[in-house]
């Protein structure tokens, strides 16, 4: 609740995880430029982009969306983006069980990570680690008819791991503004 005092601005770095394929780069594209692009090619390393969303109460968020490499062969070089960043959204294809598999792979990691710079960093300690907002995103909704996903499992999975559920879809833009505001909402 922000009314009755000035408009906010607010920045926040966000990192894109999850198996190769699900449709991170998609779903950035989709919320950046309003686009689909069903060519749309492997991520190498990672990519940068930033789009600014303004809500309804006319705050700003600026996000510094960095979209990773979900190809094996980089998963070494996913701390480098999620240090330090304010939020997460871990992504799997709800036609893939094997990708739902590989999003709880990634939450392990992420949660892990953050407990270890809060337990080594005695000042971040003392004044509370701040929080990081993590979403859990079911994406290509729009292949309902092949779901290997139930919705059911994977919003159980997500309370469990205080995450917040959406299912979207990059095709159709299905949920996509949406899941970016629930995380603008959700911003200390
Ligand atoms: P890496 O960069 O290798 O980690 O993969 P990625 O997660 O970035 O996947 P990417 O966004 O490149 O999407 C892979 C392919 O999935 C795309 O070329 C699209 O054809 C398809 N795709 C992405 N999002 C959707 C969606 O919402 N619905 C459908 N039907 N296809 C999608
Ligand atoms: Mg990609």
């Amino acid at each position: 609740e922000n009314s009755g005092t000035d408009p906010k601005n607010l920045r926040v770095k966000l990192v894109l995880l999850g198996d190769s394929g699900v449709g991170k780069s998609c779903i950035v594209l989709r919320f950046v430029r309003g686009q689909f692009d069903p060519t749309s090619k492997v991520t190498v390393g990672a990519s940068f982009l930033s789009q600014t969303l303004a809500l309804e109460d006319s705050t700003t968020v600026k996000f510094e969306i960095w979209d990773t490499a979900g190809q094996e062969r980089y998963a070494a070089l996913a701390p480098l983006y999620y240090r330090g960043a304010g939020a997460a959204i871990v992504v799997y294809d709800i036609t893939s069980s094997e990708s739902f598999n590989k999003a709880q792979y990634w939450v392990k990691m992420y949660v892990d990570h953050g407990l270890h710079l809060t337990s080594i960093n005695h000042e971040l300690q003392k004044h509370g680690s701040p929080d990081m907002i993590m979403a859990l995103v079911g994406n290509k909704a729009d292949l309902h008819d092949n779901r290997s996903v139930s919705s059911q499992d994977a919003q159980e999975y997500a309370e469990r791991n205080t995450m917040f559920f959406i299912e979207t879809s990059a095709k159709t833009a299905d949920n996509i503004n949406q899941l970016f505001e629930e995380i603008a909402k959700r911003l200390p």
